[in-house]
């Protein structure tokens, strides 16, 4: 394993994307869901993938109960909105050379291409959207039954000042939209290589996603 700097000059010299740093802000032990009668609320999420686990439909049921804001239902409820909307928001792991991640590390985008789905861009606040785009908050969780630490990572402004980014070949953080950037997210102490874990982010302008997927 490389450690992180390391990790980032191998990364500058060699690849096209950008990379944005997270601060770690919550690293606990907690229960999730643990009240029994939790299934009955509309925004409870699942510490496990159900066998029948869809996550489009899924996002799309929780998006409708209030996790996501009411200017976008229109768009994941509409023709398009399973591709161009829901999957969009939905995260996948970035092929990283082995041995290239950092210990404890995880490199992910949002919307597979190889799905069918829309990139997720990025965006700074602007006059048009004060609030800005990206992912604020990603939340990682080992997807097991019962305690299980959560490792919370916090991007507090996108592009940044530099200090949270890495550019690499020269790639510029803003190009096509900023559909480059990938983060970099903490992974909880207690998961291990082929673990399945539990993503819960919250993208800035568009609301909360949750998806399961192996690393
Ligand atoms: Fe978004």
């Amino acid at each position: 394993m490389l450690d992180r700097r390391e990790f980032f000059k191998s990364l500058a010299m060699g690849a096209s994307a950008v990379v944005l740093l997270p601060q770690l802000v919550a690293c606990g032990s907690k229960a999730v869901n643990a009240d029994p009668t939790a299934g009955a609320d509309p925004l409870a999420i699942p510490t496990r993938p159900p066998a029948d686990w869809d996550p489009i439909a899924f996002n799309k049921a929780r998006g409708n109960a209030g996790a996501i804001p009411e200017s976008y239902l229109p768009s994941i409820n509409g023709p398009d909105g399973d591709t161009q909307h829901l999957g969009k928001h939905l995260p996948y792991i970035v092929p990283v050379e082995a041995g290239q991640m950092p210990q404890g590390m995880l490199a992910i985008m949002w919307g597979d291409p190889a799905k069918g789905y829309a990139k997720h861009p990025n965006a700074p606040k602007s006059e048009e959207n004060p609030t800005g785009h990206w992912y604020n908050s990603i939340k990682i969780r080992k997807a097991v039954d019962g305690d299980a630490e959560e490792q919370e990572s916090a991007y507090a402004d996108w592009p940044g000042t530099g200090e949270q980014f890495v550019v690499f070949g020269g790639g510029d953080l803003s190009e096509d939209s900023g559909k480059n950037t990938i983060y970099i997210v903490g992974l909880p102490s207690d998961v291990s290589p082929g673990d399945t874990v539990r993503i819960h982010a919250h993208c800035l302008t568009h609301g909360e996603y949750v998806d399961f997927i192996q690393v």
